[in-house]
């Protein structure tokens, strides 16, 4: 049985007493959740406050990004021995944003990734097909290319250890979620390219989030997919209590 996961990615929102009161509020909200991992992941300039908020809470603290290179001379970079020093658990990697935005590259995810296990910290991969992508019948082909080389060269001792994020572009932040059977079909696929580059027994160890537009009105149905192991939330991981409705989905 994989242990469900669920993350919250606050982007580049909040400013900092907001991020206080949330904390308290959600520590509070979810004391008593015991059988998912619960992820927040703020900007950088939060991590510690969280990290001290959510001591002894279920809720865990992860980062957005982080830089390959352990130190050096790499102004406004952040690595991995630093997040880790600073309690840091998770760290996302190659969202669609920064791959859309900020020229990150399946080489340079894959840096990150192996940086992040490096360091012990666990990497969440984010993968997905563009709207344009999808219309030419391209996601497999997408999606297998954002595997095989985000996850190039990993042991599957370590792989096993990853978590995998499919979030179809078109799908965040637009209200747009894909159905539960689009989403339970690329997570099949995931699994299965996770098998041939890991073995069935570490693919199946791997979880698998879906992230776009995930909401308390869609997450049980998106639960109840087999190959669907968490997810991955943006905007409604803003409000305390619409993340704590997902936290607590009906399965
Ligand atoms: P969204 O973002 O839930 O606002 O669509 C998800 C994500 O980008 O991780």
């Amino acid at each position: 049985m994989r242990r469900p996961v669920i993350a919250g990615n606050w982007k580049m929102h909040k400013e900092f007493s907001e991020v206080v009161s949330y904390a308290t509020r959600f520590a509070k909200a979810i004391s008593d959740v015991r059988d998912s991992d619960i992820i927040i992941c703020p900007p950088f300039i939060y991590l510690r406050t969280l990290v001290e908020a959510f001591k002894d809470t279920p809720v865990s603290v992860g980062a957005q990004m982080m830089y390959w290179e352990d130190k050096g001379a790499y102004t406004g970079e952040i690595s991995g021995p630093m997040l880790k020093s600073t309690g840091v658990e998770y760290v996302i990697i190659g969202h669609s944003e920064r791959r859309q935005y900020f020229g990150e590259t399946d080489d340079t995810v894959n840096l990150r990734i192996k940086a992040a296990l490096r360091n012990h910290i666990i990497p969440i991969l984010c993968v997905g097909e563009t709207l344009e992508q999808r219309e030419n019948s391209e996601t497999f082909d997408v999606i297998d290319r954002q595997l095989l080389q985000g996850l190039d060269s990993l042991e599957a001792a370590s792989a096993e250890s990853i978590i995998v994020a499919y979030e179809p572009v078109w799908a965040i932040g637009t209200g747009k979620t894909a159905t539960p059977e689009i989403a339970q079909e690329v997570h099949e696929r995931i699994r299965h390219v996770l098998s041939s580059m890991f073995g069935s027994h570490t693919a199946e160890e791997i979880r698998i989030l879906y992230g776009g537009s995930v909401k308390p009105d869609n997450v049980d149905e998106l639960m109840r997919q087999k190959d669907i192991d968490g997810a991955l939330v943006g905007g409604a991981s803003l409000d305390p209590e619409s993340f704590e409705r997902i936290v607590r989905y009906k399965e």
